[in-house]
């Protein structure tokens, strides 16, 4: 199991008083020290967090994958086409929302999307499809074209009784497996913490989770370093 570290909430401290720290290219080198696997950023189009300068500098300087989160926005999707990132995962984006609220609908956004993985993809980008836990999604993200997909955890997340959290989890189970037989590379990821990752971590089809707030919050009161160590430790990874 690879954790890629998402350290979009780094820039959210900084951003909120426009300062130059803390630095999320510091603290992605520090999570790469810790041994995640990738680091993730989402490039929003309101710039709340993640900066273009942000994203240029971790391509630069850190050695690991950098996964891109991005919307098919013109602008985005001409940035990531100059930037080149390892990978780039695409994900719905709303302006108001607190958080990406839910997985792409690949059904109604069949053409734009398919038009953005096969740019991408002309420039040797890696492309992933951020996606709920269904059937129909991961066919149509197969007809895409795409190589990865991420299977949307937040509905497991925050569900609130035993058996809601049994029936989300079946469904992100039989998601992967679905996924994983018709050839897809399986990332999950969305509200995951230090206390709902073991029933998500145990599922082979899964090969990735993508965790940012629960590891930054965590940072704040032990360093980067110890909160990233924990958070492998909980994947079973061996350092
Ligand atoms: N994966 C995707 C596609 C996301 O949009 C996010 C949130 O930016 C995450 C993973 C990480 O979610 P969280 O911050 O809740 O761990």
């Amino acid at each position: 199991m690879k954790l890629g570290v998402n350290v979009d909430h780094v820039a959210t401290l900084r951003q909120q008083r426009q300062t130059r720290y803390p630095d999320p290219v510091v603290c992605s080198l520090l999570a790469e020290y810790a041994g995640c696997d990738s680091i993730v950023m989402h490039l929003r189009e309101d710039r709340r967090h993640i900066q273009e300068r942000d994203l240029r500098l971790v391509k630069k300087a850190i050695p690991i994958p950098l996964n891109l989160e991005m919307s098919v926005a013109k602008e985005i999707v001409e940035f990531a086409l100059r930037l080149k990132p390892y990978q780039a995962t695409l994900v719905p984006e709303k302006r108001k929302e607190l958080t990406t609220e839910g997985g792409l609908d690949l059904v109604k956004n069949y053409n734009k999307v398919k038009k953005v993985v096969e740019r991408l993809q002309s420039k040797g980008i890696r492309a992933s499809l951020f996606i709920d836990p269904r059937i129909r999604q991961i066919k149509y993200a197969k007809k895409i074209g795409a190589s990865n997909i991420e299977i949307h955890t937040g509905k497991f997340c925050d569900a609130k009784t035993v058996i809601s959290k049994k029936n989300e989890l079946t469904k992100i189970k039989e998601a992967a497996n679905f996924a994983k037989k018709i050839g897809f590379f399986v990332a999950a990821g969305h509200g995951i913490d230090y206390e709902n990752v073991k029933p998500i971590a145990k599922i082979k089809a899964i090969e990735e989770l993508n965790i940012g707030h629960s590891i930054i919050c965590r940072s704040v009161a032990v360093g980067i370093v110890p909160a990233v160590e924990e958070m492998v430790g909980l994947l079973g990874k061996k350092r």
